[in-house]
């Protein structure tokens, strides 16, 4: 396994977890079956992910393009979310992981939003690394959502147009009171964002692995990690005023 500094780690890392129907459909296995096998791969990165000392780890798990998903498939991807947080939350609290959701939770069928309360309230009080699920989840929902309420805000007086600079309008996303992602992790072979944190993802280094999500191992996610680990992160700065550690 790549050898990897524990204090170099990610603080946030994000993972668009794609490939499940075609792991599945390679093997003439139904979907669902790719995404019951998909869940096992989560156990284990939520499992090496708090263990690494990442603080933040963020799965884009349903969204909110995928509701136009045949109903089957949406149907039986409701039913594993709700098995695996029912099941999970144990874990979670012997791990001292909280639950956190974003995404348009009331879109959610009323059983998987009281398990999901169940769970939030259960782990609220843990201290290590905090899950966000990423739940009928689209970036530009958000950002509409979060223009909205800042709308509401300037025009009930609450807050001033001047304002509203770029910490102002992150405190209004879903994500508000999270870090920005460090890394960006996305299986599959795909290139793209697919509406997944818009704004977050500014500056995140990412990662593309041709492995689909079931067949994603430990030793991938290690690979991806020293990957991030070789990276020299900039933020638009010169790479001089970087090993300089220069902060203007
Ligand atoms: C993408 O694969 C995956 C999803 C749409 C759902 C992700 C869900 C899981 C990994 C399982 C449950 C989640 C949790 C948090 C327990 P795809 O179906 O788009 O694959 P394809 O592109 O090959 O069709």
């Amino acid at each position: 396994m790549e050898p990897l500094d524990l204090n170099r780690m990610p603080v946030h890392l994000a993972v668009i977890m794609d490939g499940n129907g075609r792991w599945a459909q390679q093997r003439m296995l139904k979907r669902v079956v790719g995404h019951q096998r998909g869940a096992e791969t989560v156990k284990m990165v939520v499992e090496q992910a708090s263990q690494l000392g990442i603080k933040y780890l963020t799965l884009f798990a349903f969204s909110s393009e995928n509701w136009s998903r045949p109903a089957l498939e949406v149907r039986a991807l409701m039913a594993l979310l709700k098995k695996y947080i029912r099941q999970e939350t144990a874990r979670m609290m012997r791990k001292n992981i909280r639950y956190n959701v974003i995404g348009n939770r009331s879109d959610l069928p009323d059983d998987v939003n009281e398990t999901l309360d169940s769970a939030i309230s259960q782990t609220a009080g843990n201290t290590g690394m905090v899950l966000t699920l990423a739940l009928s989840y689209g970036g530009r929902q958000e950002l509409s959502a979060a223009a909205a309420r800042v709308a509401r805000d300037v025009l009930a007086g609450t807050l001033s147009p001047d304002a509203i600079t770029t910490e102002v309008f992150g405190s209004y996303l879903d994500t508000g009171g999270l870090p920005d992602p460090d890394f960006l992790i996305r299986t599959s072979g795909e290139m793209r964002i697919s509406n997944f944190l818009l704004w977050q993802l500014a500056y995140t280094e990412l990662y593309f692995t041709e492995t689909n999500w079931p067949d994603f191992t430990i030793n991938e996610l290690h690979k991806a990690l020293a990957d991030f680990q070789s990276r020299e992160r900039r933020f638009g700065k010169t790479s001089d005023q970087i090993s300089k550690g220069a902060t203007y």
